[in-house]
């Protein structure tokens, strides 16, 4: 720990004339994760990630910049850099999914680069789980199982927008103090189109077998591998066996030996195959196997205009009505919305004077197919006659009218076929 302080930027640190550096919330061979305040900004939260490859630099006498070893390993760390705003980048990519970390900021500073995100309150699933067992108790399945439904989702988000993880492994899983679990580090992260061959990093145990090869054939199932022995660890205690020349010198106790289901016993063994073309292939093909979404997992609700037929693609839409203008809108499936009087501040503007500027956020889960409400207001969001409570995300089913502030503003969520 002494260590690691040591070679973090001091606290009280200043960067960018606005974030001040009031902990270190963690880091490993790369960079460091500080815990910041925003002096311009009400001192709201956030957390920093800084560009600090420890094998390639040091920190100078003033104990802020950063300085690389030497010319050879200065060419790295530049290679390095860019790859650091790759990281910055993919995050930006997946701004608006729930269950990934979002980024607010880049920039450049003491001879290195820098990321802001938003501040997670609450512990990885790696933390969460070792406290856990060093009270002598151990987690069910019935306890995890929504940790890796939410997991699960993000995951299947990101490879359908042809990215993949590469990392997926307890330390960058975080449960928010809210209930809320959020993928983090897209430090290894690859677009699928990038045909470049992939260069050799990687956590032992959690990392697939293609992953130790720089020529191995990575993928969907890649993240599939990843996921299935965070799984198998997280339940059993222990670590599936590296993939070694030749495996079979070294077997894993299947789930069901530690009195685990049948069922989540056999998918996690099916994803764990260390031939990758034997390997559950997809995410949600996972999923299914662990029987946390259904064959066709389609909502059977009433969209605003007809009833979703199963094999149709659903598009959000909302309608308002506000003063008893209509007004409809079609919205993209994860993003959020912000909905509020105030025209620059707002994705959708009411302009009713019940309305607060900022009213709330709306996100439709494409996945649960269902759409999530968090409300910002000082007048409320009312579903028939309960007003929901502040400031806390509430799943909100398709066909519902919300009502914000007063009757003279409803918000109809619906979706419809196409
Ligand atoms: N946005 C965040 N809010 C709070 N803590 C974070 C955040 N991002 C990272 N951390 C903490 O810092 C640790 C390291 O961050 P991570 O992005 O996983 O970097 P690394 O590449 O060093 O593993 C995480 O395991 C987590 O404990
Ligand atoms: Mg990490």
């Amino acid at each position: 720990m002494a260590k690691k302080i040591e070679m973090a930027l001091p606290l009280g640190t200043i960067l960018q004339k606005r974030y001040r550096v009031i902990n270190v919330l963690g880091g490993g061979g790369f960079g460091i994760v500080y815990g910041v305040t925003d002096i311009k900004k009400n001192n709201s939260l956030y957390a920093i990630k800084e560009y600090y490859p420890r094998d390639l630099c040091i920190r100078d006498n003033d104990k802020i910049s950063i300085i690389p070893l030497s010319d050879d390993r200065k060419r790295h760390f530049e290679k390095g850099e860019t790859r650091f705003l790759e990281e910055a980048e993919m995050l930006e990519k997946f701004q608006h999914v729930r269950n990934i970390v979002s980024i607010h900021d880049f920039f450049q500073e003491n001879g290195t680069c820098y990321f802001v995100m938003e501040n997670l309150a609450g512990q990885t699933l790696g933390q969460y789980v070792k406290r856990l067992r060093e009270k002598g108790g151990s987690p069910s399945w019935k306890q995890i199982a929504p940790i890796v439904y939410e997991v699960g989702k993000a995951l299947s988000i990101v490879h359908k927008k042809g990215v993949f993880h590469r990392d997926i492994k307890p330390g960058n899983i975080f449960l928010l103090d809210n209930g809320t679990v959020k993928l983090i580090d897209f430090g290894l992260a690859k677009s699928l189109s990038l045909n470049e061959s992939l260069s050799v990093h990687l956590t032992k145990g959690f990392a697939a077998p293609e992953q130790y090869s720089s020529k191995g054939n990575q993928g969907t199932w890649t993240d599939v591998y990843g996921f299935a022995s965070t799984i198998y660890f997280v339940l059993s205690g222990n670590l599936p066996p590296e993939p070694v020349f030749d495996p079979s010198d070294k077997k894993r106790i299947p789930l069901a030996k530690y009195g685990f289901p049948e069922q989540i016993s056999d998918a996690v063994e099916n994803a764990l195959e260390f031939d990758y073309r034997k390997r559950i292939q997809t995410i949600d093909q996972f999923m299914r196997d662990l029987g946390l979404i259904k064959e066709n997992d389609i909502n059977d609700s009433k969209s605003v205009t007809e009833t979703v037929s199963k094999k149709s693609r659903v598009v959000p839409v909302i309608i308002t009505r506000v003063n008893g203008k209509e007004d409809f809108y079609e919205l993209k499936p994860n993003v959020t919305y912000r909905l509020g009087r105030s025209p620059s501040s707002s994705n959708i503007v009411l302009d009713e004077p019940h309305v607060s500027k900022y009213h709330c956020d709306l996100f439709y889960d494409e996945l649960e197919k269902n759409y999530y409400v968090v409300d910002h207001s000082s007048t409320g969001i009312y579903v028939g006659n309960t007003r929901i409570r502040k400031g806390e995300i509430i799943p909100v089913r398709v066909g519902q009218v919300l009502y914000f502030g007063s009757f003279l503003c409803q918000i109809e969520v619906g979706v419809y076929e196409q």
